[in-house]
């Protein structure tokens, strides 16, 4: 159990300058998995080496793999092709990482050993029937605890059989899954999703040279084919670059510029939202690298008005509410999520956790079924829980920063899942925040 690791904001924060942000989770996850499975080498930098990730690299260790890694962002992979995983001596722990374990839940189910991949506290409550059912279909012989939850056991499977899935919930973790499950099935596996979700599982697997064909909202690969190592420079994770742009926002005369951040299109809806309610956000530089699109992005401060978030915007930004509720506390007006159910079973109940947390802080905020209904208006400050959720923690940091007075934020040692040195950074570029002893 880690220790409360506790924050504490001052008002008045002040933010200029430029900041890269660290590398991004969804992608660093995928270089360590596609690279470990590939025929020759994966060098990868801008590497996330938050613990999320550092789960992700330690379980393939375990199964035998070579990861040097020569600093804290880039490493390499000595990959051991798609057979030549090794039976680790112990359970798989995937920490906090949803994605670990969904994404691992697929790969591990085309193994020829038995595997268990363990989380914590708040993962062994996350819900995984929406793997085990689909991999379930395709031969896999995978089991959660009661409820569908983890530890998750996977017995070495004989033969995998590909599989059409309608993906029930927009989720590219479940996507993903599937995909690459399929990599070890027989013929030709394809997803349906309901809405655009991230694909970076898609590009990364053309860019290891394997062939996936997307067809509006169907992805098709057939199995039994190589994946070949791969020169990687992971973007900046747009989700960690999101609490800057609220933050350059609602912080009076801020104007910063986020160097080198990932905007694939399935991951821009805070920019979007951002924009609706008034936001100045200007992306720069704009380029391609390793097939993903990168930009520096430019924020100033504006006059934020609260609006309805269009729902086709929700899995676009699904891990960025949070923030975006802190923006809507500061808005003029009322800020209305609906088709957002998703939110509550995320690292906490995001819907909740922010509703309690923005009530003690002095904002008219309602919790729905579905979603949020925030009134802005003044943040007086208090004491809030994360709930151990990274993200909560770090939105109320940027609350902080307008806020009347003090906010302590407790539970915050999970920031290191995602955002390494984010004390140090923050401070770096103005805001006002310390640990408290
Ligand atoms: C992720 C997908 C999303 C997101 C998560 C990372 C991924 O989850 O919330 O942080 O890397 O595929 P869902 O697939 O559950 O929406």
């Amino acid at each position: 159990m880690s220790k409360n690791i506790r924050y504490i904001t001052q008002a008045n924060g002040t933010l200029t300058g430029t900041l890269r942000v660290p590398g991004d989770k969804s992608i660093s996850h995928r270089s360590i998995m596609l690279g470990s499975l590939a025929e020759g080498e994966t060098k990868v930098s801008g590497f996330l080496n938050g613990e999320d990730c550092l789960a992700t690299l330690n379980a393939f260790r375990s199964m035998g793999v070579k990861i040097t890694e020569h600093d804290a962002t880039s490493l390499t992979i000595t990959g051991v092709g798609l057979h030549g995983l090794k039976p680790a001596e112990h359970d798989l722990d995937m920490g906090n990482s949803g994605t670990s374990m969904r994404l691992m839940s697929g790969l591990m189910s085309g193994q020829s050993f038995d595997v268990t991949l363990t989380g914590d506290r708040s993962l062994s409550t996350r819900p995984m029937a929406r793997v085990i059912l689909p991999l379930t279909q395709m031969n896999a012989d995978i089991s959660g605890d009661e409820g569908d939850t983890p530890p998750l056991t996977i017995k070495g499977s004989t033969q995998l059989k590909s599989i059409h899935y309608d993906l029930p919930v927009a989720s590219a973790q479940v996507k993903s899954a599937v995909l690459l499950a399929g990599l070890y099935a027989k013929g030709e596996t394809s997803v349906t999703e309901p809405a655009p979700t991230r694909d970076h599982t898609e590009r990364m697997l053309r860019g290891f040279g394997y062939d996936v064909i997307t067809e509006g909202s169907t992805m098709r690969l057939s199995g039994k084919g190589q994946l070949t190592g791969q020169m990687i420079d992971v973007p900046a994770d747009i989700s960690s670059a999101a609490f800057f742009m609220v933050a350059a926002s609602i912080i009076p005369h801020a104007d910063i510029t986020l160097q080198h951040v990932g905007v694939n299109p399935t991951r821009t809806g805070v920019i979007d939202i951002l924009t609706l309610m008034g936001a100045n956000i200007r992306l720069e530089n704009e380029r391609e690298i390793g097939g993903e699109p990168v930009a520096d992005i430019r924020i100033q401060s504006a006059a934020l008005k609260g609006i309805d978030i269009p729902e086709n915007l929700v899995p676009l930004a699904i891990d960025e509410f949070p923030v975006i509720f802190i923006a809507a506390a500061c808005a003029k007006g009322m800020t209305t999520l609906t088709g957002a159910e998703e939110l509550r079973v995320k690292e906490s109940d995001r819907i909740q956790v922010m509703a309690d947390g923005l009530v003690t802080c002095g904002i008219d905020a309602k919790s729905t079924q579905d979603g949020i209904i925030i009134q802005g208006g003044t943040l007086t400050g208090g004491e809030v829980d994360s709930h151990g959720d990274h993200r909560i923690a770090m939105s109320f940091v940027i609350a902080g920063q307008v806020a009347q007075e003090s906010i302590v934020i407790n539970d915050c040692a999970n920031v290191n899942t995602s955002f390494p040195n984010f004390v140090d950074s923050a401070s770096g570029v103005g805001l006002k925040l310390k640990i408290m002893d």
